[in-house]
């Protein structure tokens, strides 16, 4: 097999290393008190959002994140998952605003900071990856320009450190032969690795909160696992809090030691997962976990 082809599939990706940390069998790592009395690093509340032709679609939700803590977000298409999280990255789509409420990071209130005040934010302490990798990465450049060139922009780095920052970045993610990966176009990676590659993106500027919403929903079930596992040895490593936006209860109760469920643009329901998933308050929360009875959500709990 070729060096390229190689890379085509899932094998490259996979680091030998065991996960740095696995709680028992696949339990989200315990989160002790002391870090539950460390402010928000990431907070909305109250958030009404709304079209300017005056639909609401968001209805004032609330939802914070602690340094190294790991919140999961879920819910079903359309119920305002997506629509939060650019509001904590301060890019809603166009035509849609925060109508009230507050958006707050670092515990500075954003809100009405305008584009300066959330450049200063965006990218460098709060930081997203999405579904689809492919399309946020230029098809005719080496992913490796790409990764330096942020290195460059969000990190300030000249360009030799930025090089040897983006080698770096991406062998502490998992990949082996990282020069040839970072000499490939989009078009010769796989989704598993093309989704690293705009982790160590998102990751550039060591921010305190990396939002990946649906990240993995698209990937065969076995790199999806290895992506949850690198999102929470990041996690412990780098202090970093984690919102892990997916319709995919197993997904969160795998990370998360807290989730919220949202349906029709409110939080109905929020708390431990593992009370959660077991003693859900809400039909539409116990909806969810039937769905997902035959996965046996159970093996996830502590
Ligand atoms: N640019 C937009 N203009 C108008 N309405 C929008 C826009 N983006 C989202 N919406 C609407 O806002 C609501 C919430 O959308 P959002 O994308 O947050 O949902 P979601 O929970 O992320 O769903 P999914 O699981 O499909 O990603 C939906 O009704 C959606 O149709
Ligand atoms: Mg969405």
């Amino acid at each position: 097999m070729s060096d390229v082809a190689a890379l085509t599939g899932e094998t490259i990706a996979r680091d030998p290393r065991p996960p740095a940390v696995r709680g028992g069998a696949n339990l989200p790592p315990s989160f002790d008190e002391a870090s539950l009395a460390r402010p928000a690093v990431a907070e909305v509340r109250d958030l009404v959002i709304a079209s300017r032709d005056g639909s609401e679609l968001v209805h004032g939700v609330s939802v914070s994140v602690r340094p190294g803590e790991a919140l999961g977000i879920v819910g079903e298409s359309g119920s305002g998952k997506t629509l939060t999280c650019r509001a904590l990255l301060g890019i809603l789509p166009p035509g849609l605003d925060v109508v009230s409420g507050s958006v707050t990071v670092d515990g500075i209130d954003l809100t009405d900071a305008g584009e300066p005040g959330w450049r200063r934010v965006r990218g460098n302490r709060i930081a997203a990856v999405f579904q689809d990798p492919a399309s946020y990465l230029n098809p005719a450049m080496p992913v490796g320009a790409q990764l330096e060139e942020t290195l460059r922009v969000t990190a300030g780095l000249p360009r030799r450190q930025a090089r040897e920052r983006a080698r770096e970045l991406l062998d502490d993610l998992g990949i082996r032969r990282v020069d040839l990966v970072l000499r490939q176009r989009v078009a010769h990676l796989s989704g598993g690795m093309l989704q690293r590659v705009l982790i160590a993106m998102a990751l550039a500027a060591d921010p305190a909160v990396l939002i990946a919403d649906e990240a993995t929903t698209a990937l065969d079930v076995t790199v999806q696992a290895e992506l949850l596992d690198l999102l929470r040895r990041l996690r412990l490593e780098r202090d970093l809090a984690l919102i892990l936006v997916s319709h995919d209860l197993a997904v969160v109760a795998q990370v998360c030691e807290r989730v919220q469920v949202f349906r029709d643009g409110r939080v109905v329901e929020a708390g431990a997962t593992s009370r959660v998933l077991r003693a859900p308050g809400h039909p539409y929360t116990r909806e969810l976990l039937s769905a997902h009875a035959e996965y046996g959500l159970e093996r996830y709990l502590a």
